[in-house]
């Protein structure tokens, strides 16, 4: 996330701190559990139609199935997601974000549900190194560790931010920015789906553990999704749905 999103965020949960989220009591009364994701975000979550798919949006459902609950999904941009989540807008935020000290400051996170990380994403013959790299346009989402990421590179021509990961990786289908990057199983999704652009994986610029985020403070909820999760992990439906998507499965090892 942007610092200055970050600070705001801060700055917010000072003004509304008597503003309370729901409790696992109040969710497990309503049914309904709100989740916030921006779905873009093939293959962990993205739209077919009305629906939000994928695997983070099966992961949320599975968890939601042990709590008892239904999941109401309530798409948003990424980078008001954490914002939003404070203001009471999700119980939950689904949308795979890094777990890094500064969004621990602002929200709490369940255990990680994924480890991945942030790879470097060219058409045939674009720049695939953090060296070949040096004076070129690179794109990616806005409030992402991505972007963060990329504004440290030594050298670039320029960082290209777009609000959503599908305008980014439509930048870089037409050729608005040499390279991407992005998660890299969004990579590897990507490079499916867009066979004709000979897209090409380069190198992994850094690790991350992607969580779920819930307000902070909110600790009676964060430990049902860890034992849900802990549930789902234990009982095959978290294989099953990590094979569905990835042909492995995809938990921290
Ligand atoms: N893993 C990255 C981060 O933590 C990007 C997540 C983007 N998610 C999305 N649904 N667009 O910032």
């Amino acid at each position: 996330m942007h610092k200055y999103a970050l600070a705001s965020l801060t700055l917010l949960t000072g003004a509304l701190g008597t503003a309370s989220a729901r409790d696992l009591a109040a969710i497990k009364a309503s049914g309904v559990l709100y989740v916030g994701t921006e779905p873009t975000y093939a293959p962990f979550t993205y739209t077919q139609g009305k629906k939000v798919v994928g695997f983070e949006a099966e992961l949320a459902e599975a968890i939601a199935r042990k709590l008892g609950v239904k999941v109401e999904w309530r798409p948003s941009g990424f980078d008001a997601l954490l914002i939003g989540l404070n203001q009471d807008r999700f119980d939950l935020v689904v949308s795979s974000h890094g777990i890094t000290p500064e969004r621990q400051k602002a929200v709490d996170f369940a255990n990680p549900h994924y480890c991945s990380g942030g790879v470097v994403l060219a058409r045939s013959n674009g720049p695939l190194t953090v060296a070949a790299l040096r004076g070129k346009a690179v794109g990616v989402q806005l409030g992402t560790t991505y972007a963060q990421r990329a504004q440290k590179l030594p050298g670039l021509g320029s960082v290209k931010t777009y609000p959503t990961n599908a305008d980014a990786l439509q930048m870089l289908l037409n050729g608005r920015v040499n390279a991407f990057v992005t998660d890299r199983f969004v990579a590897l999704e990507a490079r499916k789906k867009f066979p004709k652009a000979g897209l090409k994986l380069g190198e992994m610029l850094f690790q991350e553990k992607i969580g779920i985020a819930v307000k902070k403070g909110n600790t009676p909820l964060r430990n049902a999704v860890n034992a849900a999760l802990r549930d789902v992990m234990a009982d095959g439906s978290y294989k099953k749905i990590s094979a569905k998507y990835f042909g492995e499965d995809i938990r921290c090892k």
